[in-house]
């Protein structure tokens, strides 16, 4: 069957700029100018409060993993949900960059219980009443899980990822799979691919198998939702920019925040829950523990958005 997406207008037209030698205009982000610090914002407090002091276009990637009304916890319960998720997803598009995007993650299987909510309802309400463009849904795919008797054990989740605009940014070479020694040297040997894009490594598509956490991962800080750091960071490396943005107003375990000292991106990392302090506070230990925090330089309060914590950055990789 042929590559369908060689009918695509957008990958048509990002190959002839290849060809050319020149750039889209998203990628010449990737070496933005970073001062060597980068600022995190922690707060506890509902998401609409959170969004509301925010201001237009400043963010470049939300990573959002909301309730989905399945009462999984005391927080995972609204009356309407649809009418609640309008209100933080309108307000997420205010708040992203032309070059942003938005990954939401759920599953389609909760519609129904306990009253309402679950991806395929966001993905629907988007589609009528949002511009931002649904650019891929990502299956992730988990080796580990429950087992069941009545049907297929389930092994993924979905992660919808919106555009806000057709400008949005993607650095698809920072989240390459590299190939095994085999199929490079096959590939290289291959006239119809391009041995420039065979040594930085395939695609990773859109279906990512990366292990949950199981009870007993040292991952872990307690929150009965956590995702992996691979997960998210494969978000930020591709959908953030260093120096950028990146925020999650359903932090949970706060581990979007150390994702993105990691990465050397800026953060604003919120959650309803008070249990979000200690979660926050063992992520920062992860950090020091792993020898990311020894350069803190400040330690500020600030107004508005409650903590600013300044770290000197000692990993800006792709800025270097
Ligand atoms: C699915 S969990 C997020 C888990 C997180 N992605 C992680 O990996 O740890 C959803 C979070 O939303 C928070 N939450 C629920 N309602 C909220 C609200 N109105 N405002 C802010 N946070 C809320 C809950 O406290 C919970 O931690």
């Amino acid at each position: 069957m042929a590559n369908r997406s060689h009918r695509n207008a957008g990958h048509r037209a990002m190959n002839a700029l290849r060809k050319l030698g020149q750039k889209h205009s998203s990628e010449s982000l990737l070496r933005t100018d970073v001062s060597g610090k980068t600022h995190h914002v922690f707060d506890v407090a509902d998401c609409l409060d959170v969004l509301a002091r925010i201001p237009d276009e400043s963010i470049q990637l939300i990573v959002c993993d909301p309730p989905y009304n399945i009462l999984l916890a005391d927080w995972d319960s609204h009356q309407d949900y649809i009418r609640w998720a309008s209100k933080w997803l309108a307000e997420a598009e205010r708040v992203l960059a032309p070059t942003g995007s938005i990954a939401i993650f759920g599953g389609l299987q909760y519609q129904g219980e306990a009253g309402s909510g679950d991806l395929l309802s966001i993905i629907s309400h988007m589609r009528q009443h949002s511009k931002m463009l649904l650019v891929n849904l990502i299956i992730w795919n988990y080796p580990n899980g429950m087992s069941a008797q009545r049907f297929f054990a389930n092994r993924h989740e979905e992660i919808a990822w919106f555009a806000k605009t057709k400008k949005y940014y993607f650095d698809l070479d920072s989240v390459r799979e590299p190939y095994d020694e085999e199929t490079k040297a096959a590939y290289m040997k291959d006239k119809r691919l391009n041995p420039e894009s065979v040594a930085k490594g395939r695609n990773p598509t859109n279906v990512w198998r990366m292990v949950r956490l199981n009870g007993n991962s040292l991952e872990r800080v307690g929150h009965p939702t956590q995702k992996p750091a691979q997960v998210i960071e494969r978000l930020v490396r591709a959908l953030s920019y260093p120096g950028s943005t990146v925020l999650d107003f359903f932090a949970g375990s706060g581990v979007t925040a150390r994702v993105a000292i990691q990465e050397g991106r800026n953060s604003i990392c919120t959650d309803a829950d008070p249990a979000f302090r200690g979660y926050i506070a063992k992520q920062m230990q992860f950090l020091q523990h792993d020898g990311l925090l020894d350069s803190i330089r400040e330690y500020k309060v600030l107004e508005g958005l409650c903590h600013l914590e300044v770290f000197q950055q000692p990993m800006l990789k792709a800025a270097e």
